[in-house]
C-alpha cells in the first residue's frame, strides 16, 4: 500500500513555474531530470487527457516527436536530458506542458510547465504630429505608439533639456509629449516601450530654425504661447480620445 502511495507521489506532476516563449522563436522546455540520470523513457504531454506530443524509449529506441498535429516539424527532444524544444512559437502554444521520465533504475519523476506566449518588444514608432515655430518658439507634439499589447510608452526629454513639456497619458499603447523650446537648437525625446520584461526606445532628435525676422510685430508671447499651446492640447487629446474610443474593445489576440 505504502508503495503505491509512494509511486503515485512520485508520478504526481510539481508544477515548475512559468517559461516564457516569444512568438517565432524557439523555447525549451526542462525536464527538471538530474543530469547523473540516465533516462529510460521521456514522455510529454498536454491537455487533461494526457496527449502524448514527444515520446522516447531507450530500449528499444523509439523516439517520436510529430505525435501531435499542433506540433508538426517543430519538437526536438533531448533524450540525455529529457528538455523539449518548441520551435516557432505560436499562440496557441501556451499550454501547461507535463513529462514523465524513467531513469534507468526505474524511478519515474514528473513536472509540469506552463508555457507564456509574448510578442518580442519591438521599438515603438514615433510621428510627428506637428512642429511649427511661433513668436520665438518652436512648438511640436510628438506620437509614440506600439502595436504590441500591454505595452507601457513613457517618454523623456535628453538631461540637458531645460525648457517645458507635458507628457500625456502613458497607460495607452499610444504617447503624446507636447513641448515648447527655444529655436535653432536640438530638442532630443526618447520614447520607451516596456512590457515589464524587457524595453526598446526610439530616440527622436527634432529642430526648427528661426528665419531672419522681417517686419517685427511683437505681441506678449507667453499669451500667443498659451493659446496656442491650450488649442494644441485640445485637438491632439481629441485626437487621441477619439482613436482610444474607437479602440476599447480591442480583440485579444494572446
Ligand atoms: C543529482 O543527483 C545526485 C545523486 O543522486 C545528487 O547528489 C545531486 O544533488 C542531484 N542534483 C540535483 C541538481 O538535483
Ligand atoms: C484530447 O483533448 C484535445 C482537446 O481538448 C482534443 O483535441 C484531442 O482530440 C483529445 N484526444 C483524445 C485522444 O481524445
Ligand atoms: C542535451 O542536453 C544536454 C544537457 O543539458 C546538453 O549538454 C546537450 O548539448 C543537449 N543536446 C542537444 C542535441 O541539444
Ligand atoms: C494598440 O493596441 C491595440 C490592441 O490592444 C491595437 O489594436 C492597436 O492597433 C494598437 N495601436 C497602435 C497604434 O498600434
Ligand atoms: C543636432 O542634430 C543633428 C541631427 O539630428 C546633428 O547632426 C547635429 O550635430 C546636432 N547638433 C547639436 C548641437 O547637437
Amino acid at each position: 500500500m505504502a508503495c503505491v502511495v509512494l509511486a503515485l507521489l512520485t508520478i504526481l506532476p510539481v508544477v515548475m513555474g512559468d517559461t516564457t516563449g516569444y512568438l517565432g522563436d524557439s523555447v525549451t522546455l526542462s525536464s527538471g531530470a538530474n543530469s547523473s540520470w540516465i533516462l529510460s523513457k521521456i514522455e510529454w504531454y498536454i491537455f487533461s487527457n494526457n496527449t502524448w506530443i514527444a515520446t522516447y524509449r531507450k530500449e528499444p529506441h523509439i523516439l517520436k516527436t510529430d505525435r501531435f498535429w499542433q506540433f508538426q516539424g517543430r519538437l526536438r527532444l533531448n533524450i540525455s536530458s529529457g528538455d523539449l524544444e518548441i520551435r516557432d512559437v505560436r499562440i496557441g502554444d501556451a499550454l501547461v506542458y507535463s513529462v514523465l521520465l524513467k531513469d534507468y533504475k526505474g524511478e519515474q519523476h514528473s513536472v509540469s510547465v506552463q508555457l507564456t506566449v509574448r510578442e518580442r518588444l519591438s521599438k515603438p514608432s514615433v510621428r510627428k504630429v506637428f512642429s511649427m515655430l511661433k513668436h520665438s518658439h518652436c512648438v511640436m507634439a510628438l506620437q509614440c505608439s506600439s502595436s504590441v499589447k500591454d505595452t507601457h510608452l513613457s517618454w523623456e526629454p535628453e538631461a540637458a533639456f531645460e525648457d517645458a513639456f507635458w507628457k500625456g497619458n502613458p497607460n495607452t499603447n499610444v504617447s503624446v509629449v507636447w513641448t515648447s523650446y527655444s529655436p535653432n537648437r536640438n530638442a532630443t525625446f526618447t520614447c520607451t516601450a516596456s512590457n515589464g520584461l524587457s524595453k526598446a526606445s526610439r530616440v527622436v532628435t527634432e529642430r526648427c530654425q528661426e528665419p531672419d525676422m522681417v517686419g517685427e510685430t511683437r505681441f506678449p508671447g507667453i499669451v500667443f504661447l498659451m493659446l496656442l499651446l491650450g488649442i494644441v492640447f485640445g485637438c491632439v487629446l481629441t485626437y487621441i480620445c477619439f482613436r482610444v474610443e474607437l479602440k476599447v474593445f480591442p480583440v485579444p489576440t494572446l
